[in-house]
């Protein structure tokens, strides 16, 4: 009896300190940029974790640690940029959260078949429903997997379609950035639209990744709040993991080949990770078909085309603007929430290798976005459990009219 609960007290004690703590860690928030500043927010950003997407007009926020912290507000002042705390201890927050995140767990038995949107699933219950459901429609789903991630975490998504040849596809991935939580439950939505609508699956075939780097994702669960990039190794062991957003093979750009610690390393060559070349080269292989390709991404309630490299504009940026402009006027209909259709590079901060600009720019596609969803509490990744709802519900309407207008064009 004695050792029993020496156990149970031993894995209570280690799943606590398996925690990452955000004790001390701080979020500034600076003035609305300006142009001058954003060479040099550009080089910060390859140093410092920059929260959203920072841009001209807009604010820029980031998360510091305690060593950090004078580091950023000096360079800050020298820009004479003005910045305020947005949150002066991260530590309480991020722990609020887990307990919140944990009750709800407990409180629930995972019925199969069903995705939730009352709490944030883990990518085994998102796997677990999505081999339930090709095992229920067998004729419409099917689960494809698109790669094992280095920690062996399977990188699926889902095919549904009603089966007749010649269709048009459309593509939708989640969670490529570990800590971007609410991200999954938007596509778990239209995976659940498209299951009970044959009329949408008459529209299209519909590919669905709902959780594109499921190592980090997992990580960002059972370790580390903020993880954003994969979980591969690097030869500095304290910083592993690229961002999968800049390892696409496209403008592939090394950028300072030794800064692993950055949260935007770009790997060691383009597709270096196994979800990148796994996503991007099924994306080429349904290149003829597909016509629809969108990365969900937090946050920023923004619509983004191509490109993230310049501001010069794509040969039908009219027709992306167009239906961008639909399907953020989608949004605003139902509960006010104003989405922005802009240029990725617009707030002239500049990426590359980006997933939308590889799915647009090596001629698979001609409709190509990142949607930026809405952030959330505080502390911007982490929107309370009962903000899942609301945004799933804006953002549903939001897609299915960005999918009208493509398939109408
Ligand atoms: N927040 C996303 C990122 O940093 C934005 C990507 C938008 N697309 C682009 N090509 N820049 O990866
Ligand atoms: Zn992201």
């Amino acid at each position: 009896m004695r050792s029993l609960f020496s156990i149970v007290l031993l894995m209570v004690l280690g799943s606590a300190l398996a925690y990452k703590s955000y004790s001390g860690y701080q979020v500034l928030k600076s003035a609305p940029l300006t142009a001058a500043s954003m060479p040099y927010i550009n080089r910060l950003s390859k140093h410092f974790d920059f929260w959203g997407t920072p841009g001209v007009g807009r604010p820029a926020t980031v998360m510091v640690s305690p060593e950090q912290a004078p580091l950023v507000v000096a360079a800050f002042n020298r820009m004479r940029i003005s910045h305020e705390v947005l949150i002066p201890d991260l530590g309480p927050e991020v722990e609020r959260e887990r307990l919140e995140r944990e009750a709800l767990e407990v409180a629930h038995s995972m019925k199969p078949r069903e995705a939730v949107y009352d709490r944030y699933m883990s990518c085994q219950e998102i796997h677990h429903y999505m081999r339930d459901l090709s095992a229920a429609y067998p004729e419409i789903a099917t689960g494809i997997i698109f790669a094992n991630g280095t920690e062996g975490h399977k990188v699926k998504g889902i095919k549904i379609s009603n089966g007749n040849v010649g269709q048009k596809a459309l593509w939708f991935d989640c969670a490529i950035h570990a800590r971007e939580w609410i991200t999954p439950p938007v596509c778990l939505r239209i995976i659940d639209e498209v299951i009970a609508d044959p009329a949408l699956r008459d529209l299209a075939d519909w590919y669905i990744l709902p959780v594109a780097n499921p190592d980090g994702y997992n990580y960002s669960i059972t370790t580390d709040r903020f993880w954003r990039k994969t979980r591969s190794p690097n030869p500095d062991p304290d910083c592993p993991g690229t961002d999968p957003n800049r390892n696409f093979d496209f403008l592939w750009d090394a950028g300072n080949p030794t800064d692993y610690c950055s949260e935007v390393y770009p790997g060691t060559n383009a597709f270096s990770e196994p979800e990148v070349s796994g996503i991007g080269n099924f994306i080429l292989d349904i290149a003829d078909s597909l016509v629809l390709y969108v990365a969900i991404h937090s946050y920023g309630e923004q619509i983004l085309y191509p490109y993230g490299h310049t501001v010069e504009p794509v040969p039908n940026v009219d027709q992306l603007i167009a239906a961008g402009t639909a399907s953020a006027d989608a949004i605003a209909a139902v509960a006010g929430t104003t989405y922005t259709v802009e240029n990725s590079a617009s707030g002239l901060y500049f990426t590359y290798g980006a997933s939308d600009d590889f799915a647009y720019g090596r001629g698979a596609v001609q409709y190509a976005y990142t949607y930026e969803l809405s952030g959330g509490g505080s502390a911007g990744f982490d929107p309370p459990a009962s903000l899942i709802q609301p945004v799933v519900d804006e953002v549903w309407p939001g897609i299915k009219a960005l999918v009208d207008y493509v398939l109408a064009n």
